[in-house]
């Protein structure tokens, strides 16, 4: 089958590679129908690439159908039509039944010090192949997949994988009453997705980036945006908008690839000139002055307000301002999503039959799997409009 594989740093290639093949008695093999690229993947291509090996499938917010069913799998017949979450969870171990499904003990990578194993996500993740391919291998087939009806299109239910619980976990984490002010950083697939889930529900949302068709989108749906470009402190224009006080809660979606640090880059730059060892241990733990989105994010929320970042970050020796999150009696709340804590709920939404979240017209691009080298570029630098990108194996 074919299936895009990670060859170096900012090189993604489609290869010719073997189909995935039944391991378990619990696992199905799905003909992958739409996967989708995701913000995640560009810290793959490039920051993390010291915990990728030449060949490792990427991708993880696929979907499709069940092709072939494992002997003790009882839920799920060839034909079948399922979404696959982005972590990979048992369902039934003690972190599972506590509704911390990326923190399953069962897939957690205690070699590597993290949580559950990811589909695609290097050896940080369990170096599990990922599902920007043909078809891919699905663990524990009767408790992980989302199983979803056929008919509509795959755009109606593919970001079950990732995108709408990664936002909805943002949001219900951020803690908000109607009527409140959520600022959202970043108006990427995530923030976008967070601020139309927040409009809904209520909420004053206002949307923080600087690429000009991302903040159309956002403000298209009826939030408020601040261009990052346009002003000198996004903190003290939210506070102008919340009578001084700041917002209720903030959402970081943008994670360590903010800008406004040229001091990042070159920190990242130098560590890529490192042996692969050195690298590995120097992106764990050197500071990474990475964290513009997240001072942001805790100079602009008031006093007694909740910063929620679903953006991902590494580094252990970045300063954090301890003085003014104590101060300021701030909720920090964080991780990874729980997609099978929030999926059922979200289905529900998406199986009504107005398209409450707009996830039909969610995509900016669909594209055949060999175009994924050029889209990962593309998506990288912000051309072509190009917001949300799906496959189509
Ligand atoms: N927690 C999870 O489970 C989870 C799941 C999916 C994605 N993520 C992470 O969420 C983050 C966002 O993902 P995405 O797919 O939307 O990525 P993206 O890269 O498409 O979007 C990030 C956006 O942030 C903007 N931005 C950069 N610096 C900013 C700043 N200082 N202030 C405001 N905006 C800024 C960029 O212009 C861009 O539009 C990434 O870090 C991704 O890895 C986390
Ligand atoms: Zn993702
Ligand atoms: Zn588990």
């Amino acid at each position: 089958m074919k299936a895009v594989t990670w060859q170096g740093r900012r090189d993604m290639q489609v290869m010719e590679v073997p189909d995935p093949v039944i391991e378990q008695p619990t696992d199905v093999i799905i003909d992958v129908t739409s996967t989708g690229l995701c913000g995640s993947d560009l810290h793959l291509y490039d920051p993390l690439t010291p915990f990728m090996a030449p060949g490792d499938i990427v991708g993880h917010e696929p979907m499709g159908i069940v092709r072939e069913v494992g002997s003790a799998v009882s839920t799920l017949e060839v034909g079948d039509r399922i979404v696959v979450p982005f972590n990979i969870s048992c369902g039934s171990c003690w972190m599972c039944s506590r509704g911390l499904f990326s923190q399953c003990e069962t897939t957690q990578n205690t070699d590597q010090g993290t949580g559950a194993s990811l589909l695609g996500y290097s050896k940080l993740y369990g170096s599990v192949p990922g599902g920007q391919a043909e078809a891919l291998r699905v663990q524990f087939a009767d408790t992980l997949p989302i199983k979803v009806p056929h008919g509509p299109p795959d755009d109606r239910f593919l970001f079950l994988s990732d995108v709408l619980p990664t936002a909805w976990q943002a949001v219900e984490y951020a803690d908000l009453q109607q009527g409140d002010t959520l600022v959202v950083l970043g108006a990427g697939p995530i923030g976008d997705m967070a601020g139309r889930i927040a409009t809904s529900r209520g909420l004053r949302v206002v949307v923080v980036d600087q690429v000009p068709e991302r903040l159309g989108r956002v403000s298209a749906y009826g939030a408020e945006v601040i261009d990052m470009s346009d002003v000198d402190d996004v903190a003290e224009r939210v506070r102008e908008l919340t009578d001084g006080r700041g917002a209720d809660g903030v959402i970081d979606a943008v994670g360590m690839e903010a800008h406004g640090s040229p001091k990042a880059e070159l920190a990242q730059k130098a560590v890529a000139l490192l042996p692969k060892k050195l690298q590995e241990k120097a992106m764990l733990t050197v500071g990474s002055e990475r964290l513009a989105a997240l001072y942001s994010a805790i100079d602009s929320v008031r006093r007694g307000g909740t910063v929620s970042v679903s953006g991902v970050y590494g580094g252990a020796a970045d300063p954090l301002p301890m003085f003014q999150l104590f101060d300021k009696q701030i909720q920090l709340r964080m991780g990874q999503a729980n997609v099978r804590k929030w999926s059922d709920d979200i289905l529900a939404l998406l199986l009504k039959d107005e398209d409450v979240l707009g996830v039909e017209t969610f995509a900016t691009q669909h594209l055949p799997l060999e175009d994924a080298p050029e889209a990962y570029r593309s998506f990288r630098d912000k051309e072509d409009g190009m917001v949300k990108v799906v496959f189509t194996p």
